[in-house]
């Protein structure tokens, strides 16, 4: 089981509509895939078509040593699981900020996972803050995503997680992900802007951007309005062709860096 986190400490950069839609891809493709939602926004919750319940999300098992398997919900897809979230999962930063521990709470949370062993991936998706549940992501992920928009703040957004927030973490001990990826996202091919973009994050980043870019697109931006992934909204769309891919990738990346 790998705990990836996905990243970027920017707001409506493209997180959560990646969370939810490489996951449901990896799902389709048989991997067994649990979301964990740690944004009290919830929308990666209300994406996978559950409804925010303060009873169901990780501050329990943060807060309150809930078991984290009680927590887990099945979606309407094969394969693929949630780790709900609600607003009151806000109220972590609080109380977590209070214990020495914070940074390795979050692993500790989710050490039965590991050992059950019943997940290929587990694929969380942080909220727009440099906050405890962010920097907890950080903490207890194997590798980081980061999803970039393709527009002039994005590559300033990516210096800022990967030299300053990372970074800082790593030489601190406090974190060991890697950075295994950067996902273009939100691609407008009208704009000479997205595709200088595209030049500089991949004349920084040749090994960590990924090939595939995900465009922007109207079904994409309505998909999660109607609590649905892409590949039951609009399957035959540019949208479901772009996740598809970027699934496809993810998982060749992991052979040829021999990962699982
Ligand atoms: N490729 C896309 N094409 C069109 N709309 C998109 C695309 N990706 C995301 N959106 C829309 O843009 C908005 C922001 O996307 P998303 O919620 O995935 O970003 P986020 O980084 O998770 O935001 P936040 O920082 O608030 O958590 C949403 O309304 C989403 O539906
Ligand atoms: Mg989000």
């Amino acid at each position: 089981m790998k705990i990836i986190a996905i990243a970027n400490q920017k707001g409506g950069v493209g997180k959560t509509t990646t969370a939810v839609n490489l996951s449901a891809c990896l799902a389709e493709l048989g991997k067994r895939v649990l979301v964990i939602d740690l944004d009290p926004q919830a929308n990666a919750t209300t994406a996978l078509g559950l409804t925010p319940d303060a009873d169901v999300n990780l501050y329990h098992p943060l807060v309150e040593d809930t078991p984290v398997e009680e927590q887990i919900r099945e979606t309407h897809l094969e394969n693929l699981f949630l780790l709900p979230a609600a607003l009151q999962l806000a109220g972590v930063e609080v109380v977590l900020a209070q214990q020495g521990n914070h940074h390795s709470r979050l692993k500790e949370v989710l050490a039965p996972l590991t050992e059950l062993d019943q997940l290929d991936y587990v694929i969380m998706d942080s909220p727009p803050s440099l906050g405890i549940l962010m920097t907890s992501a950080l903490a207890t992920a194997d590798d980081l995503l980061v999803p970039v928009q393709c527009e002039f703040f994005g590559i300033q957004a990516l210096a800022g997680i990967y030299q300053e927030v990372l970074a800082s973490m790593q030489e601190a001990g406090l974190a060991h992900a890697r950075l295994e990826g950067i996902i273009l996202t939100m691609y407008d091919g009208r704009t000479r802007l997205a595709r200088s973009v595209i030049e500089e994050v991949r004349s920084h980043f040749p090994k960590e951007t990924y090939k595939t870019i995900i465009p922007r697109t109207v079904r994409l931006g309505e998909a999660p309005s109607h609590c649905k992934t892409i590949i039951e909204y609009d399957p035959a769309g540019v949208g479901a062709f772009a996740y598809r891919a970027l699934a496809d990738e993810f998982i060749q990346r992991r052979r040829e860096y021999r990962v699982t």
